[in-house]
């Protein structure tokens, strides 16, 4: 494999910025279609390919925002926000959703699976420049909305992944030390 320090610096400066914050320009279609490869080319046990991604531009979020306060019923009005009220200007909108309905892999893997295409989307976007933000809120877990975007039972979503550029750089935010985190394994 070569080396590739680019990869490490990217990795350790990388951070989302609020989707409320993002702005176009938005990745080109030709950048898209590199963000979606890369996002698809994740560990996979069995091979399944168990996820779906539906790409929705500016005008696509409009319409998908302005059924949300009718689709939210129970939630929050705070989380229906977030979404309706405050993502008003990023140019692109990646909703990743993973089946989970194969019997050759568990379904936990398959949900996993999903998350690792949502995180390989947010660094490929980041190596093009765009910064992103992985939201669910409450309409990841919604059925009304599932029902809207055509997800069938058995599929879940993994994350709406807001994408585009940003006017200023987020601040840094603390991160855990290693030392909470990791330690000898000792047997
Ligand atoms: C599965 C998942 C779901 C998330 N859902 C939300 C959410 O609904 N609302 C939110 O404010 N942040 C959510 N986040 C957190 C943000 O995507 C992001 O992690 C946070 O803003 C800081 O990110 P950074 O460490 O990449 O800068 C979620 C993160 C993950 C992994």
């Amino acid at each position: 494999m070569k080396r590739s320090p680019e990869t490490i610096d990217l990795l350790l400066q990388r951070r989302s910025q609020l989707a409320g914050k993002l702005v176009p320009p938005g990745p080109t279609e030709k950048e898209l279609e590199t963000i979606l490869t890369c996002g698809t080319r994740v560990p996979d046990h069995k091979g399944i390919s168990p996820w779906r991604i539906l790409v929705a531009d500016r005008s696509t979020q409009d319409i998908l925002h302005a059924k949300l306060p009718e689709l939210h019923e129970g939630a929050p009005a705070s989380l229906e926000k977030t979404l309706s009220k405050e993502a008003k200007t990023a140019p692109l909108l990646l909703i990743v959703s993973s089946s989970t309905t194969s019997d050759r892999a568990p379904r936990n893997e398959q949900l996993l699976s999903g998350a690792a295409v949502c995180q390989n989307i947010i660094v490929a976007a980041a190596a093009l420049g765009y910064r992103s933000q992985w939201l669910t809120e409450w309409f990841a877990y919604n059925n009304s909305v599932k029902a809207l975007l055509g997800i069938p039972t058995g599929e879940e979503i993994i994350g709406f992944l807001y994408i585009g550029s940003e006017e200023s750089p987020p601040k840094e935010r603390p991160r855990p030390p290693l030392s909470s985190i990791v330690s000898k394994l000792e047997l």
